[in-house]
């Protein structure tokens, strides 16, 4: 349903009601709902298949909301340091911090951590609908802010949804807020008592631009790497890592573009192709994310291709790694699990 004000408000009603939401923000849409309500959480876990082991994402309007969530710490320790600064530079947007959980967070939101991941939406829909979430009675009585857990929209293990038409959940409605326009997940950061800020999952917001913030030499990309290492040296096997955002189609990541043209030369049956630049290269079904190998572009525009390859009837989707720069690694990272 169109993203209305009349619309909006429906949606807050649902979420106070314990329902799902169907949610636009800026990375990628996400299945919501009323996060301080652990049924409705519950719920949450069981449209979209997830493990109960995968803690969820809790959206918050402000900074000021979030330190009102999970409580100032007492003194100045340097991990609540950098949140402020992190907060200042990045929020409302694609970061997502992990935080100490307080009493207030059901545990199965966490699934069982005490830390909770907490992210400031920079989508006008999604702030709109937190906002009116806030004066539902239920919400306005607990004198807490307005917190809305959202997953990304997809089945688990499934390709996340950048446009409404693409969350296929049941949820009891969708809001249409437009396409997506980072494309990817937030990156998730946790930032920690000594100083540094540990990357646990890359996204929207580039390794480089945390460093600009806080430092290079405090940014320890913990997330996504050794998945990297593992599968260099052929130790990441089959069924022991986590397959995530696939195609049902069957997916392989080439390192460069020689590898790319052999394989396209070397397939039997209808292959696609997906990458950055890709002119001149010929294949069943191409999808150039940008043909200036502009990584912002190409991240915006990443699930959505994935998604139309999928339609493609394809027998096999071969996708060229971008560069290991800015949105491109969250890129690879995205291609590479996809392709497990
Ligand atoms: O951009 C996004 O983050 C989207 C939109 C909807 O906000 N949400 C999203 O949620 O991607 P999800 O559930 O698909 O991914 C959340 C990631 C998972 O990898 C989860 O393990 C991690 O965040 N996470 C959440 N809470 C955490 C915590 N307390 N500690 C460590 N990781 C956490
Ligand atoms: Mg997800």
């Amino acid at each position: 349903m169109e993203a209305s004000e009349a619309s909006i408000a429906k949606a807050a009603g649902w979420l106070a009601a314990g329902e799902l939401v169907g949610m636009p923000t800026e990375t990628v849409y996400g299945l919501a709902c009323d996060a301080l309500n652990p049924t409705a959480a519950a719920a949450v876990f069981a449209s979209k298949g997830r493990p109960s082991f995968d803690p969820l994402i809790v959206h918050v309007a402000s900074a000021e909301d979030a330190w009102r969530l999970v409580g100032q710490p007492h003194g100045e320790p340097s991990w609540a340091r950098l949140v402020d600064q992190l907060s200042e530079a990045f929020w409302p947007g694609a970061l997502t911090m992990v935080l100490p959980k307080p009493a207030a967070v059901p545990g199965i939101v966490t699934a069982g951590l005490e830390t909770v991941g907490v992210r400031v939406p920079l989508h006008p829909v999604a702030r709109r609908l937190m906002e009116a979430l806030g004066e539902q009675p239920v919400v306005a009585g607990r004198g807490l802010p307005a917190c809305v857990a959202a997953p990304s929209a997809n089945r688990f293990g499934e390709v996340s949804p950048s446009c409404a038409e693409h969350v296929q959940v049941a949820c009891a409605m969708v809001l249409d807020g437009g396409a997506c326009v980072t494309g990817v997940e937030s990156t998730v950061v946790r930032p920690m008592d000594e100083g540094t800020v540990s990357v646990l999952r890359l996204g929207g917001v580039s390794v480089e631009a945390l460093g600009e913030v806080v430092g290079e030499a405090k940014v320890r990309v913990v997330g996504g790497t050794h998945d990297d290492e593992a599968a260099s040296q052929g130790l990441a096997s089959p069924g022991t890592t986590l397959k995530h955002y696939a195609p049902r189609t069957a997916m392989r990541l080439m390192g460069d573009r020689a590898a790319l043209l052999a394989a396209i030369k070397n397939a039997t049956g209808r292959c696609g192709a997906i990458g950055v630049a890709l002119h001149g290269i010929e294949a069943n079904a191409i999808e150039d994310l940008s043909p200036t190998g502009d990584l912002t572009e190409a991240a915006a525009n990443l699930f959505a291709a994935m998604h139309r390859l999928d339609e493609a009837d394809l027998d096999v989707i071969l996708a060229e790694a971008v560069p290991e720069l800015g949105l491109g690694r969250a890129i690879n990272d995205r291609l590479r699990r996809a392709s497990r």
